[in-house]
């Protein structure tokens, strides 16, 4: 990395992390961090306008149809094709990618840039839920070629290459600064519980788009809030927790507290817990894994605890939640099952957010995905797109209720 402005890749720079990596950065200056690109799928007017203000080098829009509408100013230059985003992530120009996008499309990027030697920032949990078999080894590789040469080099662990910004995880390598995990005894991921939290369970099938959308506490884009509302996101987030963290499932435990201000704590063997408290304001961890191992004043509002007058925790009910037990058993099938997991996920939370699926038709028919597509060895990167892809055609078919016909 270069000593001076850090030189950033982003992909999915649109969308929700997206922006607010761009607040980070604009509010850091372009002595701290410089936007080397910018990819996006569809949404070419405010690619344009992050453009027109950050003036990366390149771009890359995954929609051909948006792109007449791309306006972009001489010097910054369009990747086109299938490997676009992998160009954007290989660029010698580049030190550390964001990954911002949603699914398994940055899969491939990720994988190339750790290979070309670069950090990788993840806010996207579907890439190491299917991926962490192929992504975590280059990981730990690029930490043992520093560790060769300096032990005491912060760049010797695994994950300074790649980089947490999910909250909870996050908050977990916040905790573990100065720690050995050998002397972890687990991780406790925290939940709001979202809007269902306390809906009687025989009403559930009533719930409307409108009502899965209401996220309590964080402000996000509209498949993680649904994610958030089955509580699909803790379960995959279970699931990312023991990649990255390389620790067995159930040493990874699940929490609901609804306040979302405690984002997750690390038990340690001595009985000891830490936590780390923040208001749910993603722009902190977004700028932790950028400044990471300092910190810097950042654009987030601060936390007065002197304001709150409780914080509570519970454990989550499976009956309400069906798709936390349905991610963790996933995630113990290996990463084939954690594959049909996403892509089932993915389907049903589009088929919902249309009108095409009931509420509890999500968990049935991503149950379904993870038991027809779940088993057999570790796959290769173009055997988890390939199951992508399979998943997604079967789950196609399902009816209202999430039932595919055999
Ligand atoms: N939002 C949060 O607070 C939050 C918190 C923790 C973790 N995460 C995780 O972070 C990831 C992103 O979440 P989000 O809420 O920011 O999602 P989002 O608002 O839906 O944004 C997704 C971004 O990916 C872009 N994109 C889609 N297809 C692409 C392609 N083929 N090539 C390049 N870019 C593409 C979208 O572009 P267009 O807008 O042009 O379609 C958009 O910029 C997800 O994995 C989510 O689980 C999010």
């Amino acid at each position: 990395m270069s000593g001076g402005a850090l030189r950033i890749a982003l992909l999915g720079s649109t969308g929700s992390i997206g922006r607010q990596t761009l607040d980070v950065v604009e509010e850091a200056g372009p002595d701290r961090f410089r936007v080397v690109s910018l990819a996006a799928g569809r949404d070419a007017a405010t690619l344009s306008a992050q453009v027109a203000r950050h003036r990366p080098a390149a771009v890359a829009l995954a929609d051909r149809s948006a792109r007449s509408q791309l306006d972009l100013p001489p010097g910054t230059r369009h990747e086109e094709g299938p490997d676009a985003l992998v160009a954007l992530a290989t660029d010698p120009a580049v030190d550390l990618v964001v990954v911002a996008t949603g699914g398994t499309v940055s899969l491939r990027p990720v994988l190339a840039a750790l290979t070309a030697g670069k950090v990788v920032a993840m806010a996207n949990k579907e890439t190491l839920v299917c991926g962490g078999h192929l992504v975590m080894p280059l990981a730990v590789r690029r930490a043992a070629e520093v560790a060769a040469r300096d032990r005491s080099d912060p760049m010797a662990s695994p994950l300074a290459w790649v980089r947490p910004i999910d909250s909870e995880h996050s908050a977990i390598w916040q905790c573990l600064a100065g720690e050995r995990m050998a002397e972890v005894a687990r991780l406790i991921l925290t939940a709001s519980g979202g809007p269902f939290r306390e809906r009687p369970v025989e009403t559930m099938d009533r719930i409307t788009v409108a009502e899965a959308l209401g996220h309590p506490t964080w402000s996000m884009g509209a498949k993680i809030t649904v994610d958030s509302a089955t509580m699909m996101n803790k379960g995959l987030e279970v699931i990312e927790a023991s990649r990255l963290y390389a620790l067995p499932l159930d040493a990874v435990d699940v929490l609901i507290h609804p306040q979302s201000i405690v984002h997750s704590l690390v038990e340690f063997v001595d009985g000891s817990v830490k936590a780390q408290l923040g208001l749910p304001d993603m722009r902190i961890p977004i700028q932790y894994s950028l400044t990471w191992p300092h910190r810097t004043p950042g654009p987030a509002p601060r936390l007065d605890l002197a304001e709150r007058n409780s914080l509570t925790f519970a454990v989550p009910d499976d009956a309400r939640f069906p798709l936390l037990p349905i991610a963790r058993a996933a995630g113990a099938a290996g990463p084939r099952a954690s594959t049909a997991l996403i892509a089932a996920d993915e389907v049903a939370v589009e088929r919902f957010l249309a009108g095409a699926l009931r509420y509890p038709g999500i968990a049935r028919l991503v149950g379904s995905a993870v038991e027809r597509f779940g088993s057999g060895g570790d796959p290769s990167l173009e055997e988890v797109m390939a199951l992508d892809d399979a998943v997604r055609a079967w789950a196609a078919g399902a009816d209202e209720n999430g039932r595919v016909a055999a």
